[in-house]
């Protein structure tokens, strides 16, 4: 069984939302599905099936912190997993490696599961090891039993590039020493129904993170049921 994550980022309205969730449902799945909207459009999943997932929060649990949410408030809001440092969070928004662990933290302490994203920006793609060890630092030696990773090279999301297989593996087995657990990990950048089953059966991987393509219900459908 495999983890499949969809990452809506700011896309999606409500009338997209129902249609989405009334299509997912019908579709029979062995894979753990996540879907990840908009925090506004959370309130249209409470008939969701599978499970839905926040795309950011806070690392305080109330407060004078305007425009942010709290892992408790996105808890009583149906969520179940968060993703933590995305790297539109990292590098749109600044977020340092520092307030990510703190996010992390957060999470941990309100039973959601963190999907924490790590992954090289194309300048770093030759020193890639640096990169990835850097945001991972804070991880190491803490316990990671509830918590799964992602990999996204920043260079593959949004560009329809994909890293050869044989060098996801690589990355995977750097991580998974690098973490000495048994974390789940996944894959994001440009996943298509067309490299998803590929992907899923060669890398060693638990799953992917699904961007562009979660936003059309027919090529997600597709990816759900490899
Ligand atoms: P794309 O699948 O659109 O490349 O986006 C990947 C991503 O950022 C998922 O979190």
């Amino acid at each position: 069984m495999k983890i499949i994550v969809a990452n809506w980022k700011m896309n999606g309205n409500f009338e997209f939302a129902d249609k989405f969730v009334e299509e997912i449902n019908a579709v029979d799945s062995k894979n753990t599905i996540v879907v990840c909207p908009p925090t506004a459009l959370l309130c249209r999943f409470h008939s969701f099936r599978y499970y839905i997932g926040a795309q950011n929060c806070y690392c305080e649990e109330y407060g004078a912190y305007t425009g942010e949410n709290s892992p408790k408030l996105l808890k009583e809001a149906g969520c179940e997993y968060i993703l933590i440092g995305h790297s539109e969070r990292r590098h749109i928004f600044q977020e340092t490696d520092d307030l990510i662990f703190k996010k992390w933290q957060a999470a941990i302490a309100q039973n959601l599961t963190p999907i924490v994203c790590i992954g090289e920006k194309s300048c770093d793609r030759h020193n890639w090891k640096q990169a990835i060890s850097t945001q991972l630092n804070s991880f190491l030696k803490k316990d990671l039993h509830s918590s799964i990773f992602a990999y996204e090279p920043v260079w593959s999301i949004g560009t329809d590039l994909v890293p050869r297989f044989d060098e996801i593996e690589t990355i995977f087995e750097f991580i998974r020493d690098l973490l000495r657990a048994t974390v789940p990990l996944l894959y994001g950048g440009s996943v298509s129904s067309q490299n998803a089953s590929q992907l899923l059966n060669y890398a060693r991987m638990d799953g992917l993170l699904v961007g562009r393509a979660s936003l059309k219900i027919n090529e997600f459908k597709r990816i759900l049921i490899q």
